[in-house]
């Protein structure tokens, strides 16, 4: 059986685009996959976080993933923290990473540009992101069209410790979604959508009610012209929403554009809000259930120790080939 890993930063409450970009699949994928699902928090703190904050959006996450449909018994839950060799993988895989590389990284760039006291960890987070993925033998990854780059760089790193110590790891396939891989931002369409945006109404969050779905939905950006048709060039605003609503439907882009073509933007950005709201709901309830619960936290601990269990044996190869 192949194996998936992905992860989602607790850096706030995870948008419809990582849902849309991720999470959702992580779910299709769990079935047929050996599934190792992780929130990743010693990600987001490489920019500065709440204490509390952090705390609560890490359980929170969890709660999602598993509200989304992640099952247990079928894929491994776990925060990043609870398993040590992430932290010393990530360690080993700096050693062979290039400063070059690494500042090459778009994400890096955007996240310092203009700031002064730029975080280390900013610079040195894609090999900790690399030791995430081949301390489980991974063979796909599922992300956003935003990570390529950074997937990229895990592959090198995996081909060049094979080549320079011992031939131990996996280099693995990135999977990117189809459609959902770059849900733009509601307030600039030529953003993606973020769950770190400043602005609170260029995002929907998983969380958000239905009234707070249909309100953010309504004063969505889109284009000029009134015609909807799915054009990311000329009408960005418009197609992301098409896009939004035909993978909450479950339906092709074209078959959306088709039910929506003769409709006012008005009505679109209704129906789009709606068939958010109709996915959001019923799972903001079942989260509700999971915080409330200590089920969720047996699920974490149960997790974190298959995990540990799991990637032991890998950095264990990997310090016997660098000689530690
Ligand atoms: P964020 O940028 O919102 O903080 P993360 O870095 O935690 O998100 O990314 C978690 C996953 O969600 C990644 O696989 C990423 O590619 C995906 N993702 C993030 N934003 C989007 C988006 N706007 N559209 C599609 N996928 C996204
Ligand atoms: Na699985």
């Amino acid at each position: 059986m192949k194996t998936v890993f992905s992860g989602v930063q607790p850096s706030g409450t995870p948008t419809i685009g990582n849902y849309l970009g991720a999470i959702k699949h992580f779910v299709d994928l769990q079935k047929d996959y050996r599934s190792f699902f992780c929130i990743v928090n010693q990600h987001a703190i490489t920019v500065p976080q709440g204490k509390q904050e952090l705390q609560h959006n890490t359980r929170s996450l969890a709660a999602l993933y598993i509200a989304a449909g992640l099952d247990p018994e079928k894929a491994t839950i776990f925060i990043q923290s609870e398993v040590p060799a992430h932290a010393q993988l990530g360690w080993m895989l700096q050693c062979i990473a290039y400063i070059g590389e690494l500042e090459r990284m778009t994400q890096f760039k955007d996240k310092a540009e203009g700031r002064s006291g730029v975080p280390g960890a900013l610079l040195t987070y894609p090999p900790l992101m690399a030791a995430d993925i081949l301390l489980y033998g991974t063979d796909i990854v599922p992300v956003g069209e935003d990570q390529k780059q950074h997937l990229e760089l895990t592959r090198t790193l995996a081909e060049r410790f094979n080549q320079q110590y011992n031939d131990i790891f996996t280099v693995p396939e990135t999977k990117i979604a189809g459609n959902g891989a770059r849900i733009m931002s509601l307030q600039h369409p030529d953003k993606k959508m973020s769950k770190s945006d400043s602005n609170q109404k260029a995002f929907i969050s998983m969380l958000d009610d239905e009234k707070t779905i249909m309100k953010k939905m309504k004063s969505a950006v889109t284009d000029s012209g009134r015609e909807i048709r799915y054009d990311t060039e000329n009408k960005p605003g418009v197609s992301n929403l098409l896009t939004i609503y035909a993978i909450s439907k479950n339906i092709s882009i074209e078959e959306a554009e088709q039910k929506l073509s003769s409709e006012s933007y008005g009505s679109l950005k209704e129906e789009t809000g709606a068939a958010v709201a109709d996915i959001l709901v019923p799972l903001q309830e079942r989260h509700a259930e999971l915080m409330a619960s200590s089920e969720l936290d047996e699920i974490l601990d149960q997790g974190a120790e298959t995990a540990r269990l799991a990637s032991s044996k890998m950095l264990a190869k990997a310090e016997r080939a660098m000689g530690l």
